[in-house]
């Protein structure tokens, strides 16, 4: 296969810019190869940029990329959304286990320190209440709203993500895992490499496997992902997409630092690939943490990033309202994989959307969230290490609803976490992190989705039961 790569490599030139190749059946009888391999070799060729595949259509040489382009050109977009980066049929696997592992109620007696969101007490029930109420009284509320979303809920999107980002460039979609999906079914195809942190969130990774993709780890340091592996990973497999979440990861509470978030975007550039930007728990930050850094969408003018914003952290699981917004013709492939998928948000809630957020009630309830969690976080670590000092705590994170806890070397995660539910806990193991296999065992410990920090202490009085029966 790389022979025949390496051949049509050499000929490239024999076709104009923009021409188009012979069929896949005339190059299986001119170079006496199988169709596989034709495949194969066109789609590494596509991987490299050299070549343009349009289904239906054939493959054609691509037009070369100027290399001085000038910033704002998206037309490598064109490239990278016809490209198929499919070397492999890969089994779809459906395992919800990454998602409902964060969902599902913990048996009666057991502290939840697996939960996914913030504690009811900690949710604005009464705005949400209230922003409900008002938005089924208003105009129209229960009519069919525009497909891409309330045009004033797409402007106050494109505002909190900043930058250039325009209204016209936002959907509404509903919650953050359907946005991922959304995303992922846009910009790769079955069996495409997608590139992941490493360790990432099981939800993701459960997304990717259900569509057929093959994740591929790239690790995640305290300042976030690692350039040099980022670019590595591109070379190695071609990957058209990189899944990212710059801003208090899930699980490691990481930030992408400020001198690696042009590089990240410059690497995925020159890769010809996108960004998927998670901005899941931008809400969530604790009230000790600096000044944020915006969203790399804000700083993106060649349309690299697929942007992902959600509400539901910082409001309720069930209030299932999120963005994506993208620059360029992706917006397009989004925009239709969403109708095609789901028609539109219910207009109630998107209209409850607009109510909530444009209420007073809204700031005040981040305000009142940033020092609960600020508390609960300290709380949490401060027990961590006064009870239970052989667990390491590689990073205190300024912003989330948990901590990512290493065990001493050779324990069983999933072990220890069975014998945390024996006593009364419940948490996640860190094995469904990892796409590949953990360079240490882990837990994730959420403090936010427990009642308060009398639970968070007697929660971590158990654990100690649990690590003298398991460590
Ligand atoms: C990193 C990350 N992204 C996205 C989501 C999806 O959240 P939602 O669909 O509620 O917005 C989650 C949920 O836990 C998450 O941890």
């Amino acid at each position: 296969m790389g022979d025949l790569a390496d051949r049509l490599r050499g000929e490239l030139d024999r076709y104009s810019p923009g021409g188009k190749l012979p069929s896949s059946r005339a190059l299986v009888e001119r170079y006496r190869v199988s169709p596989v391999t034709v495949s194969r070799a066109l789609a590494r060729l596509a991987a490299e940029g050299l070549v343009v595949t349009r289904p239906g259509a054939g493959a054609f040489r691509a037009r070369p990329r100027t290399p001085e382009a000038p910033a704002g050109d998206t037309s490598w977009q064109e490239v990278a959304l016809s490209a198929d980066g499919a070397a492999d049929l890969v089994p779809r696997t459906v395992d919800a286990t990454g998602v409902t592992v964060s969902l599902a109620a913990p048996p009666p007696g057991v502290l939840e320190f697996n939960g996914g969101y913030p504690h009811p007490s900690l949710q604005p029930e009464r705005a949400l209440a209230a922003a409900l109420a008002r938005a089924g009284r208003r105009p129209g509320a229960w009519g069919r709203p525009p497909l891409e979303g309330l045009p004033e809920l797409r402007e106050w999107f494109a505002r909190e993500i900043g930058g250039a980002v325009t209204a016209a460039e936002v959907l509404i979609a509903a919650g953050g895992q359907s946005a991922l999906a959304t995303a992922l079914r846009a910009l790769a195809p079955p069996g495409a490499p997608v590139l992941v942190e490493s360790p990432t969130y099981p939800g993701m990774l459960a997304l990717a496997r259900a569509g057929g993709l093959r994740p591929v780890p790239v690790p995640v340091d305290p300042d976030g992902v690692r350039p040099d592996l980022l670019a590595d990973a591109f070379r190695a497999t071609g990957a058209r997409v990189f899944v990212c979440q710059p801003l208090f990861q899930n699980p490691t509470g990481a930030v992408l630092a400020a001198d690696r978030r042009a590089e990240v975007l410059r690497i995925a550039r020159a890769a010809g690939a996108f960004v998927v930007e998670d901005d899941f728990v931008r809400h969530l930050v604790h009230a000790d943490a600096g000044p944020l850094p915006r969203p790399l969408a804000a700083d993106d003018p060649d349309g690299v990033v697929v942007h992902v914003g959600s509400l539901t952290k910082a409001t309720s699981p069930s209030f299932r309202v999120s963005a994506l917004a993208a620059h360029g013709p992706v917006l397009e492939r989004l925009r239709a994989i969403q109708v095609v998928d789901s028609f539109f948000v219910p207009r109630p809630l998107q209209e409850a959307a607009l109510e909530l957020v444009g209420s007073p009630a809204w700031p005040r309830h981040l305000r009142c969230l940033s020092g609960e969690l600020k508390e609960r976080r300290d709380a949490m670590t401060s027990a961590l290490a006064l009870r239970l000092p052989e667990l390491a705590l590689p990073h205190v994170p300024s912003g989330g609803y948990h901590l990512w806890v290493r065990l001493p070397d050779g324990t069983d995660d999933v072990a220890f976490s069975a014998a945390a539910l024996r006593a009364g806990v419940a948490l996640t193991p860190g094995r469904p992190y990892f796409s590949a296999e953990p360079p240490s065992p882990y837990v994730r410990l959420s403090f936010a989705a427990v009642a308060g920090p009398g639970e968070i202490a007697e929660g971590v009085r158990r654990l100690r039961a649990a690590c003298d029966e398991a460590l």
